[in-house]
């Protein structure tokens, strides 16, 4: 089962509309990648990116989105204008989210039906924190994550999932290879019993969690590792590119 690979940048909480270069730069270093290129800006900067990009292969998307359409609740976006903007993504789920914004498993999974109402493709993010991973429960924690935050009905069209352990993000830590070689095949495995061996074969399982050049390539070799998902490197053009190169 071939899967394209798929470069995606997390720029968080981090972006003005002076840092818009970068994104020219990593649009000029890839005029015909063969991995997909996503960048998930905050939700000031999708309309201008979205723009910028437009006649070119990257991708934007959002990074957050409220389960319902619409109504009264003030300060929140709805999975419809993030598409109205110019999103074709929606990360949900992040950990940050989780720990911060107290998202649990049913949430995530409402907004993941709502980024499917919608017609974007969401990525769904999982992961163990430190203490949970030291305790030997890693599998079982992200096994029960990925029930329960995704809908029925994913197909590769619309679903990426991406293992992020919690104690890797931004740390400069990584999992290791065997740990994340073992993870990925675990969530194969569960997605193919869920959805049927070709379905659950086609379905792109990204790594995240302190990917930067140093470490892409190795991580990218991993058999069931589709791409990354990249914060803090993200948001320099030429590491994002270094990157984009190790997935191509
Ligand atoms: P990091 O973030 O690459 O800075 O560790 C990854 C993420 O949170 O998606």
């Amino acid at each position: 089962m071939s899967r394209r690979m798929l470069a995606a940048g997390n720029w968080k909480m981090n972006g003005l509309n002076a840092q818009l270069p970068e994104l020219l730069s990593v649009i000029e270093a890839n005029p015909s990648p063969t991995a997909e290129i996503l960048i998930c800006p905050p939700a000031t900067l999708i309309a201008a990116m979205a723009e910028l990009a437009r006649d070119f292969p990257l991708s934007i998307g959002a990074q957050d989105c409220h389960a319902e359409s619409g109504g009264a609740h003030t300060g929140d976006l709805s999975a419809e204008m993030l598409r109205d903007a110019g999103a074709a993504y929606v990360i949900v789920g992040h950990s940050e989210r989780r720990a911060n914004h107290g998202e649990v498993d049913q949430t995530v999974r409402a907004k993941t039906e709502a980024a499917w109402r919608a017609g974007l493709k969401a990525i769904v993010c999982v992961g163990e924190t430190e203490a949970e991973r030291d305790a030997g429960s890693a599998l079982d924690i992200v096994a029960a994550q990925l029930s329960a935050s995704i809908p029925d009905g994913a197909t590769e069209d619309r679903l990426v999932v991406a293992y992020e352990p919690v104690w890797a993000i931004g740390t400069g830590r990584t999992a290791s290879t065997a740990d994340i070689d073992q993870m990925h095949d675990a969530m194969r495995v569960q997605l193919c019993s869920r959805l049927g061996t070709e379905a659950g074969s086609r379905i792109r399982l990204l790594y995240g969690g302190s990917v930067k050049p140093s470490n892409a390539a190795e991580i990218f070799a991993i058999g069931n590792v589709d791409g990354g998902l990249v914060g803090g490197a993200s948001l320099k053009a030429s590491d994002f590119n270094a990157i984009i190169s190790a997935a191509d």
